[in-house]
C-alpha cells in the first residue's frame, strides 16, 4: 500500500468500525468487486477492504463500464456479511457515507441522486456498486465504489457527465485522507443500520438529495417507458414518484433525469 494511504489509514483507524484491518492492495486488476469476491468465497472478514491503483475492467451499475485511470482514482471493494435488516439500506448508507467522507477530508459538498451517484456541479464523481452472493450462512455482500479524485483524461462517452474531487476543489486531493474519512463515515452509517437507526441514516441521505425533489425523471418499466415527478425517498429507501397514476414506487433500476 502507498505510505501516503497507509498514514492515513492508520491515523483514523479508531474510526474505521469493521472496515480496513485487512487491506490488499493492487496496481492493476481487472475489477476489484472480483478480487473482493474471490476473497470472501476464501473466508475474507468482515470490513476487509481491496483497492487498485487502476482496473481494466471496472464494473458500474446496470451492466456499464466505470472508467479507472490509473492512479486518478479510489477503486475501492469491501466485504461485508450484513445482518438482514442492514441488506436493504446497504448502498443507501455508502452513498451517504461517500458524501459524508468526501466532505470531511475535502470539505466539498456533494449531492446525493438516487439510488446512490454521488454528484457535484450537476455531474458525477463517484458511485456504489453492491453485488450479493447468499448461502445458507448468510448474505455475503460485496460493495465497491469508485471515487474520481484527480482530474484525468475520462473516455469520451462519460467525459462531459463525470467530474473529480480535484477539479471541483481546484487543487490535488489526498486520495489517503478520502479514502479513510470515506470508510469511516460508511462505518458510521453501517452501525447505525446494524442497530436500528435506519431514520436517521434516511434523515441524513433526503438532506443530500433535495435537490433531486421535483424533477422530472424517466424510467424504463414491462418494456415501455413511464414519467413523472420526484418526490423523494420513502421509509424503505425506494424513490417515490408522482406520476399521471398518482404516487409511483421505484425499488430498482435507472433512472433518467429530464
Ligand atoms: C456506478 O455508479 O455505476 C457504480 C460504480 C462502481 C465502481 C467501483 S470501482 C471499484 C469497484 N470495482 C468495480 O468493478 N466497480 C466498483
Amino acid at each position: 500500500m502507498p505510505e501516503d494511504v497507509a498514514v492515513a489509514l492508520a491515523r483514523a483507524a479508531g474510526r474505521l468500525g469493521p472496515f480496513a484491518h485487512e487491506v490488499r492492495w493492487y496496481s492493476d486488476v481487472p475489477s476489484t468487486n472480483d478480487i473482493a469476491a474471490t476473497w470472501a468465497e476464501c473466508g475474507a472478514i468482515e470490513g476487509s477492504v481491496v483497492v487498485a491503483d487502476t482496473q481494466s475492467a471496472g464494473r458500474g451499475r446496470q451492466g456499464r463500464c466505470w472508467a479507472s485511470p490509473v492512479g486518478a482514482g479510489l477503486y475501492v471493494s469491501t466485504v461485508l456479511r450484513p445482518i438482514e435488516q442492514v441488506l436493504p439500506f446497504l448502498t443507501i448508507a455508502a452513498g451517504l457515507g461517500l458524501t459524508e467522507g468526501i466532505q470531511a477530508a475535502t470539505g466539498l459538498v456533494a449531492e446525493l441522486k438516487w439510488p446512490n451517484d454521488v454528484f457535484m456541479s450537476g455531474r458525477k464523481v463517484a458511485g456504489v456498486l453492491a453485488e450479493a452472493t447468499s448461502s445458507p450462512a448468510g448474505t455475503c455482500v460485496v460493495l465497491g465504489f469508485g471515487i474520481n479524485v484527480s482530474i484525468a483524461a475520462y473516455p469520451p462517452e462519460v467525459a462531459d457527465l463525470a467530474t473529480s474531487l480535484e477539479e471541483q476543489h481546484g487543487e490535488p486531493v489526498a486520495r489517503g485522507r478520502v479514502l479513510a474519512e470515506c470508510l469511516s463515515a460508511f462505518a458510521c452509517r453501517y452501525l447505525d443500520l446494524a442497530e436500528g437507526r435506519r431514520g436517521a441514516v434516511l434523515e441524513a441521505w433526503r438532506g443530500r438529495a433535495s435537490s433531486m425533489v421535483g424533477r422530472r425523471v424517466r424510467w424504463s418499466e414491462m418494456g415501455g417507458h413511464r414519467e413523472g415527478v420526484v418526490d423523494g425517498i420513502d421509509d424503505a429507501g425506494a424513490l417515490v414518484v408522482r406520476t399521471g397514476d398518482g404516487p409511483t414506487r421505484i425499488t430498482a433500476g435507472e433512472l433518467q433525469w429530464l
